[in-house]
């Protein structure tokens, strides 16, 4: 039987009992974590997106200060026509808006990025504005797919979002795979580009945050 009022009142906790822990709420001091949505940029079979997209998954969710969700292009295809009113497109616009920081996993196709990250970047708009956009490239030559992110940073400038000065570059992919199939070898060296990119993803997106919270972007 559950206890009265008084009962539970008059009840005394004993020095066994674990008090349970109570998260600290989000104040001025401590922000309430950024969300970053990871967007998977290849959808081609037999793609090696999953794997720089897995890895870099873990170092994001290994820190406090940020929430990840994770959209790919291969699970989430959009029409060529671009329609906004497109199911999927609809059924995805919520988790893009809600995001407060982009990170676009990008492999270079022919200097540039992949078709089908064109087409769900095209099939929305308000989604991106105004926010912060980090990078993780790769490819088969040196360029590491830096040109596909040059011009991502071109595209993404139409939304008036803000690509990221430093890179998670991965030139010549296969040479980041360990003998036993692991990526990326270097953990500790892409580990430490991946955290300076996203401490300037998560600056900016905070300081976007306050200024949105008193100016709405309008322009
Ligand atoms: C159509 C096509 C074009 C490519 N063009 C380039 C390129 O310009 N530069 C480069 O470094 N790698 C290029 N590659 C190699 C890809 O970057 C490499 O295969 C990478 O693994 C592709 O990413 P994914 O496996 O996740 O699809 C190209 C691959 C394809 C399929």
């Amino acid at each position: 039987m559950p206890p009265s009022s008084s009962q539970a009142l008059a009840h005394t906790p004993t020095v066994q009992e674990t008090p349970v822990p109570v998260p600290a709420a989000p104040s001025a001091q401590t922000p309430a974590p950024v969300r970053v949505t990871l967007v998977v940029g290849s959808a081609r079979d037999g793609r090696l997106a999953p794997d720089v997209a897995a890895w870099f998954t873990r170092v994001a969710e290994a820190r406090d200060d940020l929430v990840v969700d994770v959209v790919d292009v291969a699970k989430t295809p959009l029409p060529a026509s671009l329609d906004p009113d497109d199911p999927v497109a609809r059924a995805l616009s919520p988790r893009l808006a809600a995001a407060e920081a982009f990170v676009v996993v990008v492999p270079e196709y022919n200097r540039s990025v992949p078709g089908t990250l064109k087409t769900l970047i095209d099939s929305f708009q308000a989604e991106w504005r105004a926010k912060p956009v980090g990078f993780v490239s790769y490819g088969l030559s040196m360029a590491g797919g830096v040109r596909a992110v040059e011009h991502l940073r071109q595209i993404f400038a139409e939304f008036h979002a803000v690509g990221m000065k430093d890179i998670v570059s991965f030139p010549r992919i296969l040479e980041h795979y360990d003998a036993d199939g692991r990526f990326p070898a270097d953990a500790e060296g892409a580990g430490g580009a991946a955290k300076l990119m996203l401490n300037q993803l998560l600056w900016w997106a905070r300081a976007l945050r306050e200024a949105k919270s008193v100016h709405p972007y309008e322009y």
